[in-house]
């Protein structure tokens, strides 16, 4: 057993609501918190000294005794990135800001084709090496739990090598890593048939495979005018949950109606969202399906954020998450990109957290976690500070001092 603090403020995110708006002061703050721990598990949380005075046989652990001032939280969840890849495009972005257009850069030989391209260049041990330095990027921002996505192979051979490298990084990393099969994320060029064939072919010749050798037991579609359409995407979806998978869709980026499809099949989730409808939004409020705003696909490309405000008002469980991928959401920073959207779409610190902790936590199914209370998994982090609101006030800059995975510093 082991008791961690004191801290100046434990923000612990209990009680509060998984769907809908929520006020800062509902959050709770405990002064001169401690967390109790044992077997990679939260025991309790309360004060430090009534914790200590209750559990004397407790082994005692202040990170760094000369701090004034530190604070602790739930370790975060980022429920969607495309973090495996090969290659960058820097060159995309330079274009697209010179105002060339998506068929310009496509035909300058950018845009998703040319990741896929570079990912199939790449051994899985070059993959595998970047993989990593980005889970360690994320790891630092105090983020334990990251989904990943395929989506960069487009063929068996290598979406099958993709889910194998982020197999093979869970096995390197004490983050949660959570992988999602992306087959469906565009029609590679070299596919002999049109999408609904590919589709079909996704059914057939990778998702068998993705489930023999237990690669990811979750699968996400891109539908877009530019990638799948929605009748299409739809039969893909029903058959795929016929086929034990659960689902996340890409929905509404640049058009709306996608993410009422999502509903329909009972998705765990629906991301992006910047072109949702208000239609759209009461469809999703009354859902179980979690409605995720990628700020940082808005920074990268300049476009609209996603309604998160209107969906919280409505009732929907809002997540947030980095969508971190080379073409775009480059940046990465899911703490910059959250508090960003908090100034724009005038969320509250506790929407904030609560959308890249617990919320978002359960767009991946593990509620066990991101929140500090018993029994849920000891992820947390702590920061030199003496104020909470200095996360999000500070939009990515105040970094964490340390990182807690299963009670263990790393
Ligand atoms: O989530 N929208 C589709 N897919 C990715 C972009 C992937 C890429 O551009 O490489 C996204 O934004
Ligand atoms: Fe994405």
């Amino acid at each position: 057993m082991k008791l961690i603090g004191p801290f100046t403020q434990l923000i612990t995110l209990a009680n509060l609501s998984l769907r809908g708006k929520l006020t800062d002061e509902q959050l709770e703050i405990i002064p001169n918190g401690g967390i109790l721990i044992q077997n990679k598990k939260i025991m309790a949380v309360g004060d430090y000294e009534d914790l200590k005075q209750q559990n004397p046989n407790a082994i005692t652990e202040k990170q760094q005794p000369n701090i004034d001032n530190q604070i602790a939280l739930p370790a975060y969840t980022d429920s969607h990135t495309h973090i495996c890849f090969g290659g960058n495009r820097a060159n995309d972005f330079a274009m697209r800001n010179a105002g060339k257009t998506y068929l310009e850069i496509a035909e300058a030989g950018g845009g998703i084709w040319s990741s896929v391209q570079h990912t199939r260049q790449a051994t899985e041990e070059e993959l595998l090496e970047t993989l990593l330095e980005r889970i360690k990027y994320l790891l630092s921002l105090g983020i334990t739990t990251i989904e990943i996505k395929s989506g960069y192979g487009l063929d068996v051979e290598n979406e099958l090598k993709m889910l194998r490298v982020i197999k093979k990084a869970q096995a390197q990393t004490k983050a949660t890593v959570i992988p999602t099969c992306l087959s469906a994320h565009l029609k590679p060029r070299d596919f002999p048939g049109d999408s609904g064939d590919y589709l079909n072919y996704i059914l057939k010749e990778i998702l068998p495979k993705v489930k023999e050798e237990n690669l990811a037991n979750r699968v996400d579609i891109f539908i877009e005018k530019s990638a799948f359409q929605p009748e299409e995407s739809r039969n893909f979806l029903v058959k795929t949950k016929d086929l034990g998978f659960d689902i996340t869709v890409h929905a509404d980026q640049f058009t709306p109606g996608s993410s009422r499809i999502a509903v329909e099949v009972g998705a765990l989730s629906a991301d992006h969202l910047e072109a949702t409808s208000d239609e759209d939004i009461a469809y999703l409020a009354q859902s179980n399906t979690v409605a995720t705003a990628l700020p940082g696909a808005s920074l990268g490309l300049g476009e609209p954020f996603s309604p998160a405000r209107k969906l919280l008002d409505a009732g929907a469980i809002l997540a947030i998450a980095s969508d971190w991928n080379p073409g775009s959401a480059p940046m990465g920073n899911l703490i910059a990109q959250a508090s960003v959207l908090a100034t724009y779409q005038k969320l509250s610190t506790a929407e904030v957290l609560a959308g890249i902790s617990f919320r978002a936590a359960h767009a991946l199914k593990l509620d066990d976690r991101g929140i500090l209370a018993e029994n849920k998994k000891a992820d947390f982090v702590v920061y030199n500070t003496d104020n909470f609101q200095n996360i999000i006030y500070q939009q990515g800059r105040l970094m964490p001092s340390s990182v807690y995975i299963d009670g263990e510093k790393i």
